[in-house]
């Protein structure tokens, strides 16, 4: 298993550019599935979870075409051959995302076979949500042998299709919320998707969906309605950058007293994020495109609590969490999305940060500097707060467990490298 070896120490300086966002990615190569016509994506970034998905959608009948470029990859999903609408364990159980083929396929094959995804590191993250709003829309639903069988109704003028419904989730679901769009979107009336859930990556899959031919009003907001269409058509969609990504960096940077300019990075989905860092004391400019961040001698300790967007997102959680372990203060970080989402912490501990934790509340009294030793990422975003903790530990820290970050960050290497970090993946 690959690890990353990185000398710490030096300041992140220079010029790196924001690829397109994983979160994005995902449920829209699935929106393939909505229609017979080829859907194109660009800025596809490369990610194992895109693999993934690409893989599992090939599985279902989709026919991939896709070419290299360097501003991300161009996909191209034909899935007029689509003749398996079955979403295996083996793949649900690496990407819990896979879930997204749910909704689409409920509603183009009238029919979908999906793994249950089970357990994950960061809680039991179950979908019942997911499978509630499809048997509100009239799909009858079955659980067997760790499987979800799902299946449209006959419709009075003999289609099976689901059925337009008022929708409500019990918590907001940025998941639940796609998967219910894109179902809606070939069903018969009007749905209604109330405590919806308003991250950016909804608006990015709803726009596409939009350019498809589907009829969507009020997605940023808590109540999306959708007025399904018979057939949705083929388009060509730009997949925004990755506000995580961008965040992650600038909390490296933020972290090393470095200095740095994202390029393809858009701040507008990043004002929690951006608050709590200029809150820390670094200096922050946008643009329309990119991202300027300057980093104080010392940050100031920063308090947060997670939730839905646009407040602060769980995302981000991991990495303030490293750069509170060496702000000026103490802070008092809630995580309130996931239980089980500190396994981060005890790793950081390792490099001699001092953080205490009770249930959902960890507070972390900052210290004057980190020391190098071997951790274990646990989950894509823990790694990710363990990397920004390595750049700024004195000496080499090695971080094991590396394919959580292949996962979620393209390039992470080259990227820091680029921006004079010592960093090196050992196979
Ligand atoms: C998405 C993101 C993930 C992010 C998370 C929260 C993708 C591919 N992943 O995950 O990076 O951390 O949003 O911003 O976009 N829940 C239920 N039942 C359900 C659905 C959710 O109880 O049917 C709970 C979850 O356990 C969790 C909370 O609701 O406690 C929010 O989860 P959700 O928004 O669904 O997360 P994901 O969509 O899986």
């Amino acid at each position: 298993m690959d690890k990353l070896l990185i000398e710490g120490g030096l300041p992140l300086l220079g010029e790196a550019a924001i690829s397109g966002a994983k979160n994005a990615a995902l449920p829209l190569l699935c929106a393939a599935l909505l229609t017979r016509e080829p859907l194109t994506l660009t800025h596809v970034p490369r990610l194992n979870d895109v693999d993934t998905m690409l893989g599992l959608l090939e599985q279902m009948g989709v026919r991939i075409f896709r070419e290299t470029g360097s501003g991300g990859d161009t996909v191209t999903l034909d899935a007029s051959g689509l003749d398996n609408p079955v979403a295996p364990y083996e793949r649900v159980k690496t990407m819990r995302a896979a879930i997204l083929v749910l909704g689409p396929l409920a509603a183009r094959a009238g029919e979908a076979k999906v793994s249950l995804p089970g357990g994950c590191a960061i809680g039991a993250r179950p979908v019942d949500q997911h499978i509630k709003g499809l048997a509100a829309m009239g799909a009858e639903i079955s659980v067997l042998h760790g499987y979800i069988l799902a299946r449209a109704p006959r419709q009075k003028d003999g289609s099976v299709r689901l059925s337009g419904a008022r929708l409500f989730t019990d918590m907001v679901t940025v998941t639940g919320t796609e998967n219910l769009m894109m179902a809606a979107c070939l069903a018969a009336g009007e749905t209604v998707i109330e405590n919806a859930a308003r991250e950016p990556e909804v608006v990015d899959l709803a726009d596409c969906l939009v350019k498809m031919g589907a009829q969507i009003s009020g997605a940023g907001s808590d109540v999306i309605r959708i007025r399904g269409v018979a057939s949705m058509h083929g388009t060509t969609h730009r997949i925004m950058p990755d506000r995580i990504e961008t965040g992650t960096y600038l909390c490296a940077a933020a972290a090393t007293g470095g200095s740095i300019h994202l390029t393809g990075a858009s701040a507008g989905s990043l004002d929690a994020v951006i608050d709590k860092l200029t809150e820390s004391g670094c200096k922050i400019a946008a643009e329309a495109d990119s991202i300027t961040l300057a980093a104080p001698q010392r940050l100031a300790s920063v308090s947060l609590r997670t939730s839905p967007y646009p407040a602060f997102p769980t995302d981000m959680q991991a990495q303030f969490m490293a750069i509170n372990a060496v702000a000026e203060g103490t802070a008092v970080i809630r995580e309130t999305i996931f239980e089980n989402r500190f396994m981060h912490a005890v790793e950081l501990i390792r490099l001699g940060a001092d953080i205490k934790i009770d249930g959902n509340t960890a507070v972390v009294r900052g210290v004057a500097k980190l020391d190098g030793a071997t951790v274990m990422a646990t989950d894509l975003r823990a790694s990710a707060g363990l990397v920004i903790a390595g750049l700024v530990a004195e000496g080499e820290t090695v971080i094991e467990r590396i394919y959580h970050l292949d996962r979620g960050y393209e390039h992470l290497e080259q990227k820091l490298t680029a921006l004079g970090a010592r960093v090196r993946r050992l196979r």
